[in-house]
């Protein structure tokens, strides 16, 4: 069972991925992004799926040819099933059906969410094999979620806190665009605020009820801020860019991190860990590392590779669904908003 190989498809929004794994080791991870939508400064739901469909097929090429596999070998097939956009979900769930039915072979649906905890069971070629202990609690941050998911094991978790509104991503995509910088903003907000002063402006950390996070307000206050600064000075946003996007960034993190540790104080966990796109995040990756040392408590940061949308984490979540048998009809659809519990 370790040995079987997986053709795993990642479709649900801006990123058109395939990988192949033999069991939890990955053969291959291959990540089209979507470049068509920086100049609207957000995903266009038609245009994704319209650029999945030109995509799909060299994606797949491209991850079978590096994993050195011809498709006759593979022996599962896997996909995201949602949350996400329903016509780039249905391009990949198509794609991964017939797929299915031309080779009969096992089809199995992956939640996206729980794929993005799941990153951390892969492992590549020549990896010490540490896989996380459990109970984990994991902060997962991406474009479209901010959850804290309390794992008791790879197919059994519970999100225990998530945001009333705004993502975490959309936290920060949302300032870059107020401050005038390409989408999607977050790595480029996290680079300046690289040589930024985090402690020059001072932004209120939001106080919600509590595991819940809200980002909407600190959104807002950042734009009426500018509004405020800049009729002052014309110039204040490119004068004071890296300070701003330094102290922006620095409470995000800091309100991530004040209810990751409430979490952690309710509970016992053997392991801590990050996941999703903003886990990328270069202030939250070293504030998270010293938050486990003071908590003493072993800490999981993905590999770059696997922090924004890859299939790679489909195949790990495929993995352990398959040794569930946990297999789809082919009659199951996509679910744009489908959600672990
Ligand atoms: O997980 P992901 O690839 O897609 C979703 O499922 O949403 O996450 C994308 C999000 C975007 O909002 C992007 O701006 C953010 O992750 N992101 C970052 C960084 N890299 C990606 N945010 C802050 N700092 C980064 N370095
Ligand atoms: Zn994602």
């Amino acid at each position: 069972m370790r040995d079987i190989l997986i053709l795993a498809i990642e479709s649900s929004c801006d990123e058109t991925s395939a990988a192949v794994l033999r069991g939890q080791e990955v053969l291959s991870n291959v990540i089209a992004t979507q470049k068509i939508h920086e100049k609207f400064g957000g995903v266009v739901p038609e245009l994704a799926s319209r650029a999945h469909q030109v995509n799909i097929m060299p994606v797949v090429d491209q991850a079978l040819k590096e994993a050195n596999c011809g498709i006759t070998d593979i022996k599962c097939i896997a996909c995201t099933s949602g949350p996400g956009l329903l016509g780039a979900l249905l391009v990949g769930v198509s794609f991964a059906k017939s797929l299915s039915l031309a080779l009969n072979i096992p089809l199995i649906l992956v939640d996206h969410m729980q794929a993005h905890v799941l990153a951390h069971f892969i492992h590549r070629k020549d990896d010490q094999i540490i896989s996380p202990s459990f109970p984990m609690l994991c902060l997962t941050v991406s474009g479209g979620h901010t959850q804290l998911v309390e794992v008791k094991a790879p197919l059994d978790m519970k999100v225990i806190g998530k945001t009333i509104d705004d993502a975490a991503g959309e936290a920060f995509d949302k300032a870059a665009k107020v401050l005038g910088l390409p989408y999607p903003g977050g790595p480029l907000v996290d680079k300046l605020a690289q040589e930024g002063n985090p402690n020059r402006f001072h932004f209120t950390i939001p106080d919600t009820p509590q595991l819940s996070y809200s980002f909407s307000g600190l959104k807002t206050s950042l734009l009426y801020f500018l509004k405020k600064e800049v009729a002052l000075n014309p110039n204040f946003i490119e004068e004071n860019l890296r300070d701003i996007c330094a102290s922006y960034q620095n409470t995000i993190v800091t309100y991530l991190l004040k209810k990751f540790q409430k979490a952690l104080d309710e509970s016992n966990y053997a392991s801590m860990s990050l996941a999703g796109g903003v886990s990328a995040n270069s202030l939250l990756r070293k504030r998270f590392v010293e938050l486990g040392e003071k908590n003493n408590i072993q800490v999981f940061i993905p590999s770059f590779e696997f922090t924004t949308d890859n299939a790679a984490m489909i195949g790990a979540a495929a993995f352990f669904k398959y040794q569930e048998g946990l297999f789809a009809n082919l009659d199951e659809a996509p679910n744009p908003r489908a959600s672990i519990i």
